[in-house]
């Protein structure tokens, strides 16, 4: 018996805990010996971790990712990829996902683990296509929700369209933590008995279930499930490496993994850790079990934004209304799995509901266009007055929606002109324009004095 581990240290648990503050020299010291851990994937870019590095840490994020690739020449790296959305908000013409797609792998990327926020196959072919065809492996992620309308079945089917796009293998995204262990049970199970891919298990511990489904997938036949190393592990984040490989090896599952190597990754992120929190950068209450998520249907981190926003504008008191208000949105909106960008349109229109005292009197920019079928295909039915009310006798889009876009690449390239110095740069500057034309500044900025620094050394 097997199981492999994806260590998420670098990208989910840097996320998840510190909003993906750790620079890279933070890291660069362990990279060495992160690469002989044993690990299936290293999972290290991707998500949040391109804009934070352009926005608050002032890294060119290519560069990080083939520094990376330089020093973890033995373990595949591994980036998640939002399918059409690449790494921001809105769906992106498909010249720019390829484009993006083959740079990610030419700069060392080996597993893409692609996923579509509202579950809607169209929007990852593309992603996956061009995966393929740069000889990288394609991860299909199914974003997991409850709904009377989400089921065995229903994820099953969208497993068997992954497996036909090609994907090498399926993950089951767990972004809320609350797949629980029998449910991953079944869930794992009935994958495997219907399609011949790898199954991976990504939760998190935000609920505390973590440990206990991760476990009861691999009985299932889970081939890979993510961990991050102890002292980056639980709350918000994924559960621990060590424990999940130690529990599992009692069972007698071959891991693959050194403990001794782990123990010596630990040993150099506790410090980190600390730091982290007595800079107050990383919140303990992000490192404890809410079990809120699960009496709400709400993932832990669209809790905490309702909180700020409620409290921001004075009105914790309609704290639960809108809770209750959140699932009633969420089911005129068709179901979607409460994801980024959904979680967020979801929470707000939910507080605009509330706060206005009658239902979508404001509907926000977001939603009308959700409505209008620029996210792809709703999981379920939008509610008909809803859709009648934003769209009057307008028809909304049912093709793919990048169908309906322009190709970007070359009129971004001819935009940024002389301060984009690579293809790279392009992409950096279509995924976060401000952002990254700051960065280019800024970047060109140093060059200069170090020219100027290089011509007074030679006098
Ligand atoms: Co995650």
């Amino acid at each position: 018996m097997k199981v492999q581990f994806t260590e998420t240290a670098l990208r989910d648990a840097n996320q998840s805990l510190i909003a993906t503050r750790l620079p890279f020299e933070s890291f660069e010291g362990i990279l060495t010996t992160m690469d002989k851990a044993g690990y299936y994937s290293l999972e290290c870019w991707g998500g949040a971790t391109f804009d934070s590095c352009l926005r608050y840490l002032d890294e060119d994020p290519w560069e990080r990712l083939r520094k990376i690739r330089k020093a973890c020449p033995n373990t595949k790296l591994q980036m998640l990829l939002r399918g059409q959305n690449l790494l921001g908000y809105k769906h992106y013409p498909d010249d720019v996902v390829r484009m993006f797609v083959k740079k990610s792998v030419e700069n060392g990327i080996d597993i893409i683990r692609i996923f579509d926020a509202l579950n809607d196959i169209r929007n990852i072919e593309v992603a996956v296509d061009e995966t393929l065809k740069n000889g990288a492996t394609a991860s299909g992620a199914i974003c997991y929700t409850k709904s009377p309308i989400h089921n065995l079945e229903s994820y099953v089917r969208l497993a068997k369209q992954m497996e036909e796009l090609g994907c090498q293998t399926i993950a089951v995204k767990d972004m809320a933590g609350i797949l629980g262990p029998q449910e991953a049970y079944d869930l794992v199970k009935a994958l495997k008995e219907n399609v011949k891919l790898s199954v991976v298990l990504h939760t998190h511990s935000t609920t505390g279930l973590g440990p206990l489904t991760l476990q009861k997938a691999v009985e299932a036949g889970c081939d890979v499930i993510d961990t991050a190393i102890s002292s980056f592990s639980g709350g918000t984040s994924q559960p621990p490496t060590e424990t999940m490989a130690y529990a599992l090896r009692e069972q007698g599952y071959e891991t693959g993994l050194d403990m001794k190597v782990l123990k010596e990754i630990n040993d150099f992120f506790k410090p980190i850790k600390a730091e982290f929190l007595k800079e107050g950068k990383l919140n303990p209450v992000v490192l404890s079990t809410d079990t809120d998520a699960l009496n709400y249907q709400i993932p832990g981190g669209m809790l905490s934004n309702l909180v700020a926003q409620l409290t921001a504008q004075n009105k914790m008191d309609k704290f639960e209304e809108v809770l209750l208000e959140t699932p009633r949105v969420r089911e005129d909106l068709g179901y979607p799995p409460l994801v980024t960008p959904m979680s967020q349109m979801v929470g707000v229109q939910a507080a605009a509901n509330v706060l206005a005292g009658e239902r979508y009197k404001n509907i926000s920019k977001e939603i009308k266009a959700y409505i209008h079928g620029e996210y792809g295909k709703a999981p379920g039915e939008i509610n008909p007055e809803l859709q009648k009310k934003v769209l009057g006798d307008d028809k909304p889009v049912t093709c793919r929606f990048a169908d309906t876009l322009e190709p970007y690449f070359e009129k971004a390239k001819a935009e940024i002109g002389d301060k984009a110095k690579s293809d790279e740069d392009v992409l950096s500057y279509i995924a976060f324009p401000a952002q990254a034309e700051a960065f280019f500044d800024k970047r060109e900025e140093k060059a200069k004095n170090t020219f100027k620094y290089s011509i007074r050394r030679i006098d």
